[in-house]
């Protein structure tokens, strides 16, 4: 009997959940698999109400769930950074889910903007580190406001949190086992510092697997690769700040943030399923966003907890509905509402 927390939070994210779980409830119900949901009313407008953003009493009631599951963070009326910060990225630290795993996957059906490219192609992971690099909140302003004002952010990468991404993405590649290939993206050229810690890193761990090849990428050249060449590209490792820049750029590769999912591991405690896809507040209520992505969360969530049999047939109900046509362009104008795609998804389960 799983417990699986629920958060919703902002704009389209109740709207994508409800399908996510609908089609993980006929999931479960074919293999039998026991669950609960627990729902959390978190996000803008609570925050707006009681200026609670995750209260200690919630994140202790997190620690005791088998995952949690969630919507999008954001609000319109809610200063950026807030709640990011204070749920999000909240929840990724302390709760030390260091893994941002982020499949890049052209499903049959649907359409790439990239030329020539087809489902063969298209079809990689990124590993993104979830816990350091300018996402670990250190700096400060002097004299800020002031014409002398001076900004500063830090980059920050300990060896051990290097360490334990470039080996988990060793073993992922190993364990999908496609062309056995790590690539890893960084700016060593100019990050002199911390991206030699990284090169280093990636040298040494790999010798660990010698049936891994290792490859290594500038971001910018990367970049060009995931629109040029992304048949190149296995599985790649990278740093926070990259991995989220180049998965918006993935994300476009393998047909919109409609079908984008992630999750935030932390492989022995608890992790988070998330569509990429923010909370595009002008949307919230409106049933027009395509809820793949939510679905597949869910299933990367199965599949985590250890679920095979129910992660593939979310995966397969996916795969069918995307091939039939049946979703349109999977864009908020496809004229499929989301909750038509949640009943279509979940019937073909
Ligand atoms: C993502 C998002 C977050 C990030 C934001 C909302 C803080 O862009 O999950 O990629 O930067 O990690
Ligand atoms: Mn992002």
């Amino acid at each position: 009997m799983y417990r699986i927390a629920v958060l919703p939070c902002d704009g389209v994210g109740p709207e994508v959940v409800r399908e996510g779980l609908k089609v993980l409830s006929a999931a479960a119900a074919k293999h039998g698999m026991q669950y609960e949901t627990v729902p959390y009313d978190l996000g803008g407008d609570r925050y707006l109400r009681t200026g609670e953003v995750l209260p200690e009493s919630v994140k202790d009631e997190l620690r005791q769930t088998d995952a949690i599951y969630l919507g999008a963070v954001g609000h319109p009326d809610v200063a950026p950074g807030i709640l990011e910060h204070g749920l999000l990225l909240t929840i990724r630290f302390e709760f030390d889910q260091y893994v941002n795993l982020r499949p890049i996957k052209l499903y049959p059906g649907v359409e790439t903007p990239i030329k020539n490219k087809g489902p063969a192609d298209i079809d990689f992971v990124v590993v993104r580190e979830n816990t350091e690099c300018l996402y670990c909140g250190i700096g400060g302003h002097l004299h800020k406001g002031t014409p002398q004002e001076v900004a500063s952010q830090l980059m920050l990468y300990t060896r051990h949190g290097t360490e334990r991404i470039i080996r988990w993405a060793f073993e992922l590649t190993r364990k999908r086992g496609k062309d056995r290939k790590l690539t890893l993206v960084d700016k060593a050229n100019v990050l002199v510092y911390g991206h030699d810690l990284w090169r280093r890193t990636f040298a040494e761990v790999g010798e660990q697997y010698p049936d891994i090849r290792r490859d290594l990428a500038f971001v910018d050249a990367a970049c060009m690769w995931f629109v040029k060449n992304p048949e190149w590209f296995d599985v790649i490792v990278t740093c926070n700040m990259f991995g989220d820049i180049i998965t918006d750029l993935g994300a476009m590769v393998q047909g919109g943030l409609g079908v984008a999912a992630g999750g935030n591991l932390n492989p022995e405690g608890v992790s988070m399923f998330e569509p990429i896809h923010g909370s595009a507040p002008k949307y919230a209520g409106k049933d027009v966003i395509c809820p793949v992505a939510a679905v597949c969360a869910a299933g990367m969530m199965m599949e985590h907890l250890g679920e095979a049999a129910v992660a593939a047939s979310i995966e397969t109900a996916v795969t069918s509905a995307l091939a039939s046509g049946k979703l349109g362009d999977l864009s908020t104008s496809s004229g499929v509402s989301t909750s038509a795609a949640g009943d279509l998804i979940a019937g073909l389960v």
